[in-house]
């Protein structure tokens, strides 16, 4: 069993694939790979995330960087996506998305909305609960600048979350947009850009046997320091 403060490798992964059963009350596993005692959290919830973000790369996990954000509409209903993390600091963690798609807009009215990155085959999961706003159009631009041109295009082509006839309109919407910008950049459209969440609250939690898993929190204080307190699982 390894210990929480030492890197997790893939080798330290139970092996996929071996549910052979229909039932899915019998589907379960039971976690061992790790603990996180309060020494091995420490005292900066954005370090943790560091290192955990780090094990997450080295055990070679699909999409590392992937976190669920939910967000809440008007009418008081969540709803939750897949997007990339694409950096975090002490201000907060940064994703990429069309501002005018359905969390973008949720985000707009409501910017509370929280984090989840579920690493289960490590098994973890870290939730995090902050207020999001807009980054600098110069950071969405250096960002754009560097992702493939087939992913700018598509940012340009697709009105993200609305309604679209077919998947050949968009196909179509594609072509058109390949001959306009032949041999161009493709520059970013007003509508695409970053969000950086600011955290209040953080929590890491590490599966351990008989589901008494490990649950750290840090919540941050009105002076801007982080308390660290433990909850039942
Ligand atoms: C692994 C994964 C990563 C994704 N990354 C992004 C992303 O970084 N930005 C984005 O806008 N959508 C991303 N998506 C698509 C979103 O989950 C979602 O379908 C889209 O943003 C529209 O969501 P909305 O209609 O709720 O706004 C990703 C989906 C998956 C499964």
């Amino acid at each position: 069993m390894a210990d929480a403060s030492e890197d997790l490798s893939p080798d330290d992964l139970p092996a996929a694939g071996t549910h052979r059963s229909a039932d899915l009350r019998a589907v379960r596993e039971d976690y061992s790979l790790a603990g996180l005692s309060e020494e091995e959290a420490g005292d900066d919830p954005f370090a943790l995330l560091r290192r955990w973000m780090d094990d997450a790369i080295e055990a070679d996990l699909y999409d590392p960087t992937a976190m669920v954000v939910s967000t809440v509409g008007d009418d008081g209903r969540p709803s939750s996506r897949m997007v990339l993390c694409k950096g975090f600091d002490e201000r907060g963690l940064v994703f990429y998305t069309n501002q005018q798609s359905r969390k973008g807009q949720e985000l707009g009215e409501h910017p509370d909305c929280a984090l989840l990155f579920p690493w289960h085959p490590l098994q973890r999961q870290v939730r995090i609960e902050g207020t999001a706003s807009v980054v600098d159009a110069g950071e969405s631009d250096e960002y754009f600048a560097s992702r493939p041109r087939p992913s700018q295009l598509g940012a340009v082509a697709s009105p993200q979350s609305q309604r679209v006839a077919s998947r050949e309109a968009l196909d179509q919407r594609l072509a058109a947009l390949e001959e306009q910008y032949d041999g161009q950049d493709v520059p970013r459209p007003p509508q695409w850009g970053g969000y950086r969440v600011a955290p209040t609250y953080f929590e890491f939690w590490q599966g351990r046997k008989g589901r008494l898993h490990d649950r750290v929190v840090f919540e941050k204080c009105d002076d801007g320091s982080w308390e660290r307190y433990r909850l039942a699982p």
